[in-house]
């Protein structure tokens, strides 16, 4: 099949978070079983001078007077053949794809990814001379919203998919924005787009797709309810019956600890002794007593509610009283930031924090720990804790989404067995989370069957083999659902 899969990020052009690992990654395998593939992005000024050679121009097109010039890549480290949509005015300004310098989302957003989503929405029904027409239109999250809904105008168009990778981000914009968008006057209804006197992107993709999938199982059947579905539980019960979850996978390549560059001393399975290496390495970055009894915890994460870095803050009083060590890479919420730097004051034999974005760092972190936390309050999918199993740092997570899909719980009858992966806490609280740090902690100090966890964990399977198979399975179905209507 044909496919066009378009994503505001790919890594390693451009990543924030999963999503960039994720279109990174997901059209390779796609590639691999056959498919001919587009990946198609937007030309952000950090992305183009990420290119390693230079793009060929494909086409010009103009777009509400906008000059939008396509231009022809591949994906660094793959074969996929990558569309870059060039539109000087609305992507080449410096810095993060969404925000701007202040953290704050840039004003002209909507424009930005409704010309996005209107030249792959172009692309897909060929209206541009280009010789090549997809099957199917795979978008990804609030960017890709209006894909669908510019595609429903089209005759003899492509099927659409729809993936969503976190809920909370639904692309909200005004009635101004809307009509300055020249999007039709029908969509302004409450079955559309319009949502409690705004509309949403997110929305046009959900009312829209013939098929939604998002990230985990979990999570496609948590968000059909009040406490997980911020607002689009509706809408997404409604559509239930086109909905599906399909557990990420992740890159094997860039993420494994024998082959991985960017750590200090490369290790597997048999030779675990060579992560310690790794750990001294990293207390040693941080500048934290270099010994081998503590327990040294990870987290690696966008510093936002919902990784739940409130109950982290709230239990370190409690934490330092256990012979463990923190190191924290992350940026997101100024007070967060702000929080966590103002602990490091307290606790500064056992607590260290880089505020930023780092990906070496990330790697060192996954290598050198012994624990990765994350104690998400939602988790669509989340790959941290995919990527630490693979480098023996076992995870202690919440019971939801990804998380509780890709942990096995290291709990009595598991731990015998020497068959957990990680800790899952049992619910989202800090008697949890302290309940499952005292048993990681206890863990440990074990060190036999510690090293049978981790041994359990590194074999475990998150390859994309399957999920990409699931995904070609999904293709067909959503072509048969765009033709029945
Ligand atoms: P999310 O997409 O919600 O942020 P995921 O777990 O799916 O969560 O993916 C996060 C990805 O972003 C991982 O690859 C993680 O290593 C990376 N990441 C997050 N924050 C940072 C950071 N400060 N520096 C480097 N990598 C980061
Ligand atoms: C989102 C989610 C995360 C998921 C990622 C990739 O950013 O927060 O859980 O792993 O997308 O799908």
């Amino acid at each position: 099949r044909r496919i066009l899969y378009c994503s505001s990020e790919a890594y390693p052009l451009i990543k924030t978070g999963g999503l960039g690992d994720v279109a990174g990654s997901l059209p390779r395998a796609l590639q691999q079983l056959g498919h001919d593939m587009r990946l198609l992005l937007p030309a952000y000024r950090d992305l183009l001078q990420n290119l390693s050679q230079r793009p060929r121009r494909l086409i010009e097109l103009t777009i509400d007077h906008y000059p939008v010039t396509l231009w022809q890549t591949t994906l660094p480290g793959s074969r996929v053949v990558t569309w870059l949509v060039d539109c000087p005015p609305l992507f080449d300004r410096p810095g993060n794809p969404y925000l701007d310098d202040d953290g704050e989302p840039w004003p002209d957003n909507a424009q930005r990814f409704a010309l996005f989503d209107q030249v792959a929405a172009r692309l897909a029904g060929d209206q541009t001379g280009l010789d090549w027409q997809p099957d199917i239109v795979h978008g990804n999250d609030w960017q890709c919203g209006l894909i669908p809904v510019y595609l429903e105008s089209q005759t003899d168009r492509p099927a659409s998919v729809f993936s969503l990778h976190n809920l909370a981000y639904q692309g909200l914009f005004d009635r101004p924005t809307f009509d300055e968008l020249g999007l039709l006057e029908s969509l302004w209804h409450f079955t559309r787009l319009e949502y409690h006197g705004r509309f949403s992107f997110l929305k046009g993709g959900l009312i829209y797709a013939d098929r939604i999938t998002t990230v985990s199982p979990t999570y496609a059947r948590e968000i059909q309810t009040p406490v997980f579905g911020h607002g689009m539980e509706d809408v997404l019960a409604h559509r239930a019956d086109r909905l599906s979850g399909i557990l990420n996978g992740i890159d094997t390549r860039t993420w494994n600890p024998g082959t991985d560059r960017l750590i200090v001393k490369r290790y597997n399975r048999r030779h675990l002794l060579d992560k310690q290496a790794n750990k001294r390495a990293l207390q040693a970055h941080f500048g934290l007593p270099q010994t081998g009894e503590s327990m040294l915890i990870g987290m690696v994460t966008r510093l936002v509610e919902q990784k739940g870095i409130d109950l982290v803050l709230d239990s370190l009083p409690w934490l330092f009283n256990l012979p463990v060590q923190l190191v924290i890479l992350g940026s997101g919420d100024k007070r967060y930031e702000q929080a966590l730097q103002q602990a490091v004051k307290q606790y500064p034999r056992q607590l260290a924090v880089t505020i930023g974005y780092d990906e070496q760092l990330a790697h060192r972190i996954e290598a050198g720990a012994d624990l990765f936390l994350m104690p998400s309050r939602f988790e669509p999918c989340g790959l941290n804790q995919m990527y630490s199993q693979r480098y023996g740092t076992l995870p202690l997570v919440t019971p939801v989404g990804g998380l509780a899909d890709t942990v096995i719980d290291a709990s009595g009858e598991a731990l015998q067995r020497g068959e957990g992966s990680g800790f899952v806490m049992r619910e989202i609280s800090v008697p949890a989370l302290q309940e499952s740090l005292q048993r990681a902690v206890r863990g440990y100090q074990t060190p036999l069957s510690w090293r049978q966890l981790q041994q359990f964990a590194m074999q475990q399977d998150f390859s994309w083999k399957h999920s990409a198979s699931a995904y070609a399975a999904l293709y067909e179905q959503a072509l048969q659902d765009s033709r029945m209507v």
